[in-house]
């Protein structure tokens, strides 16, 4: 894995309100205090609703905790009259350096295609956050394409307008492993992660494919948390309903390799 520093990425989704927020942080950096691991750090991020960025910003900053602040969203727009959209900017103000872009839940309930991925994508970097961008098959396309063709198009198509030296995050989720309890096999999950990275190494070039994070996502738990970070391309997990307990996300944290 190289001097990929792994990311554990816990994606609350619409859950928790900014007290619950506010408690369920508080345990789970009590939790992590004492968690070593003996290949070096582990990165733990936490993406909030945004109603509770501002809370969970400042008990960070109090406490000086090592947890890392992500959103879930962000507009494609950088200001103007957006009636509910939330700006990348608005979201750099509240220490957030993670955004995620192209969520299948966005893709998929919002309607979101690869055009407004990629604005988003370019929008978090130009406010100076790492666009964490989603990309995944559903099973549907796994059928018609394989696993790896429509990860590899979405992957194109939303980091097309970056800069060469953006910094950027993948997290693989196959659509049929999210909140099904199925999750992909460690294999499958390698297969398009090392995909994923050949394709950055033509797009992007050798320090880009070998310096970006990828995450596999989609039904992560304790259990099976270290078969896909032993994988040498799989880089982290982006957890959803396995990060909103805290004993279980910190086992997911405490993963041995
Ligand atoms: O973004 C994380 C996600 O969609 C996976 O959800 O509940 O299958 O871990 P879950």
């Amino acid at each position: 894995q190289g001097d990929r520093t792994p990311l554990i990425a816990g994606n609350w989704k619409m859950h928790l309100d900014h007290l619950q927020a506010i408690a369920f942080v508080q345990k789970l950096s009590w939790g992590l205090k004492d968690v070593r691991h003996d290949f070096g750090e582990v990165e733990v991020a936490v993406f909030p609703p945004f109603t509770d960025l501002r809370s969970v910003q400042t008990l960070l900053a109090a406490d000086k905790l090592s947890l890392t602040l992500g959103a879930q969203d962000v507009s494609p727009h950088e200001s103007g009259a957006f009636t509910g959209d939330v700006s990348a900017a608005m979201l750099g103000k509240l220490d957030v350096r993670y955004v995620l872009v192209g969520h299948s839940e966005r893709r998929q309930g919002h309607q979101e295609g690869d055009d407004t991925v990629a604005a988003k994508t370019l929008a978090a970097h130009t406010a100076g956050m790492v666009p964490v961008i989603c990309v995944g098959e559903t099973a549907e396309d796994l059928e018609t394409h394989g696993a790896a063709a429509i990860p590899l198009a979405q992957l194109a198509a939303a980091i097309a307008p970056l800069p060469a030296d953006a910094e950027f995050v993948v997290a693989y989720e196959p659509v049929w492993a999210i909140g099904s309890g199925q999750a992909a096999t460690p294999e499958q999950a390698e297969d398009v992660a090392r995909a994923l990275r050949e394709s950055l190494r033509d797009l992007r070039g050798d320090d880009v494919a070998t310096a970006t994070r990828i995450l596999y996502g989609g039904s992560v738990a304790s259990q099976n948390v270290a078969g896909f970070l032993r994988q040498p391309n799989v880089d982290g997990a982006l957890v959803g309903g396995a990060s909103l307990k805290v004993d279980e996300f910190t086992r997911i944290v405490q993963f041995k390799k």
